[in-house]
């Protein structure tokens, strides 16, 4: 069903029983019977460790699923938003990344992100590759409602304090890549809020904002917690250059997107 996001796009959406990305007949078919002027591709495999065990099923989905897309889009003659991820940097760099720095992938998620990026671009010159980072959003997994469903539940909260990222609200991603899909600006871009935090120092504002015990949130180093089987960045910062270059940087500070989100989802209490 078509919903208007006000951005001037009317946006329709498909499921992957609807729409594999790596699969060519079912894409053409999808962008045609939805008589699409851009596709916004957030399809992906996002199981970071699963993916170690699973590289064939990450690279189906993140390497080829974007180049079948853009191969379809390039053929149609319409625009493709493709989303990629913070991960392609080691995060051991101390000032933020820009769209320059050298990529550095350290596991079969982030390099089959890479990946995706690069056979995107080779496919199609009508592509915007977005790379987002500690997303959160109404729907799915997301911290913030984690968070706030252990505290509530009485729980005790371990957050990383050592890993550093900035969380980002999907609906100011959603704002910038429409009005980026209103440009012939193809290439690069790096999309996340203004600002870093730790994990613990996330969780604790959360906390804060809804008056629930942040001295609950048990914040540790990355040592102290299970051993994850992929490794991730440590510091992972994005610097939104090409969008502040393109005046189309209006990503808030991560701090105004939290409480917008938590008025917007109706938690306050
Ligand atoms: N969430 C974050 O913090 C974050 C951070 C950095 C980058 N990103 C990027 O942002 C994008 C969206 O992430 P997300 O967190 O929304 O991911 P998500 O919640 O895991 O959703 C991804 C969706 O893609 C579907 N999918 C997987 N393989 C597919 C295929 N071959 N064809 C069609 N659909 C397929 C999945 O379906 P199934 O559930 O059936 O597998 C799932 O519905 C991804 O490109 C991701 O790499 C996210």
């Amino acid at each position: 069903m078509p919903t208007n996001d006000g951005g001037g796009f009317e946006v329709e959406t498909r499921s992957r029983a609807q729409c594999d990305v790596a699969d060519a007949n079912a894409v053409v078919r999808a962008i045609t019977e939805a008589e699409a002027d851009v596709v916004f591709n957030a399809a992906a495999y996002t199981n970071v460790d699963r993916a170690e065990d699973e590289p064939d099923a990450a690279y189906q989905a993140n390497a080829v699923g974007p180049e079948t897309l853009a191969r379809a889009t390039a053929a149609l003659g319409i625009k493709l938003v493709h989303y990629s991820t913070d991960f392609v940097f080691d995060g051991e760099q101390e000032r933020p990344y820009d769209e320059f720095d050298a990529p550095s992938p350290q596991s079969i998620y982030a390099r089959s992100k890479l990946a995706g990026e690069r056979l995107a671009a080779a496919a199609s010159r009508r592509v915007f590759v977005v790379r987002v980072g500690c997303l959160y959003g109404r729907d799915g997994r997301n911290f913030p409602s984690t968070i706030l469903r252990r505290l509530r539940g009485g729980e005790t909260v371990r957050a990383d304090r050592e890993r550093l990222g900035s969380p980002t609200w999907v609906r100011d991603v959603a704002l910038v890549s429409g009005a980026l899909a209103h440009t012939e600006h193809f290439g690069l871009y790096h999309c996340t809020s203004a600002g870093q935090t730790s994990w613990a120092d996330y969780a604790r504002f959360i906390a804060d904002k809804l008056k629930l015990p942040s001295e609950r949130v048990d914040a540790l180093p990355t040592s102290a917690l299970p051993m994850m089987r992929a490794p991730r960045p440590r510091r992972a910062i994005l610097e939104n250059r090409m969008l502040r270059l393109r005046g189309l940087d209006t990503m808030p500070d991560w701090r105004i997107a939290a409480e917008a989100f938590i008025r917007a989802s109706g938690t306050l209490p």
